[in-house]
């Protein structure tokens, strides 16, 4: 392993589906620059049968960064079938989400986000899926959403922790609150639930007028759904309604300008925007790295977010982060 090195990225055990094929080649890192490979792509994962198995099981393996979504694909993929499985408890169900969680949080990291502000959020993260655990409508609704697309459920999570990233950014530190912009978040586009599948693989670009305002319903029928849970925060409802505004009053459904924007609508409506930009998926086949994408929504899209939101976005980004001590010197 020589020249590829610089492509290797840390996972976990838990980012691999056991008993299938490896969507990609697995290494085990012996020293600085020696890197082993332990499993071979299209092979069968057999780690448990390695003589030196205990020391890959806590430690971190590598793939090679382009097979990173081919990994996390197939993860979200084998979490969907678990939802779908009624004879399964609900606690393995939500492990399973945790593990998908794990996955989008590794491709998170990529991005370059500031560490510590990742831990804590992957720690917010988790405690809402607990709440999601003990609230069973919310959990059957997860369900169906891993059911219809593996898109849909990464792009979810990936929303839901740059929400919380954002918003940790902003100085809000409150658990109370980040867990209620997390729930949001995580269920900002559940109004996609009821669209077929059909309608969701067609590119974005290839949409009719009469498409387009048939997709745009999804704010209000994310709404009406979330009506029928009990003890749905009001903050989570404003941000299933409010994503898709903006502070220029350029979006839709009602085209509010900032001030009129719930505080939390206005951080999810740019995560949204930014988790478009910088994750891969069928709608998105080439994506922006993060600076990218922020010299997109600034210079292309004329930065139609909150502003707050928007400076709290760039100094999490670690790139944010190094402009900034290079102002400071
Ligand atoms: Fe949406
Ligand atoms: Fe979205």
């Amino acid at each position: 392993m020589g020249k590829d090195l610089n492509s290797l990225i840390p996972i976990t055990m838990d980012d691999i589906v056991p008993n299938v094929n490896l969507p990609g080649d697995v290494f085990f890192k012996l020293s600085e620059d020696n890197f082993v490979v332990i499993g071979r792509e299209g092979t069968r994962e057999q780690f448990k049968d390695l003589h030196f198995f205990d020391k890959i099981k806590n430690a971190n393996i590598y793939i090679k960064k382009p097979d990173l979504r081919k990994f996390s694909s197939l993860k979200v993929l084998s979490a969907s079938e678990v939802m779908k499985n009624d004879k399964l408890p609900v606690e393995a169900k939500i492990n399973t989400l945790s593990q998908t969680l794990n996955t989008v949080f590794t491709s998170i990291h990529q991005l370059g986000f500031n560490n510590e502000a990742l831990g804590n959020t992957k720690f917010i993260a988790n405690s809402v899926l607990k709440i999601i655990d003990e609230t069973p409508k919310l959990s059957s609704l997860m369900s169906i959403m891993n059911s219809i697309s593996e898109d849909l459920v990464r792009h979810s999570m990936a929303v839901s922790m740059v929400s919380v990233l954002i918003s940790q950014s902003k100085g809000w530190n409150n658990p109370s609150i980040l867990e209620k912009m997390a729930l949001g978040a995580l269920l900002h586009d559940i109004g996609l639930k009821e669209y077929p599948k059909e309608f969701l693989a067609k590119p974005r670009v290839e949409y009719t007028a009469e498409d387009l305002e048939y997709y745009q319903k999804h704010s209000f029928r994310g709404v009406e759904i979330l009506k029928t849970v009990e003890n749905i925060p009001q903050e989570v409802m404003a941000i299933v309604y409010e994503h898709h505004e903006n502070s220029i009053g350029q979006g839709y459904p009602r085209s509010l300008r900032d001030v009129r924007l719930h505080p939390f609508s206005k951080v999810v409506a740019l995560a949204d925007a930014f988790c478009e930009l910088t994750f891969k998926d069928t709608q998105n086949p080439t994506t922006r790295t993060p600076d990218e994408a922020v010299n997109f929504i600034e210079h292309t899209l004329g930065q139609p977010f909150n502003k707050e939101c928007f400076t709290a976005l760039k100094n999490v980004l670690t790139f944010g982060i190094r402009k900034a001590s290079v102002k400071i010197v």
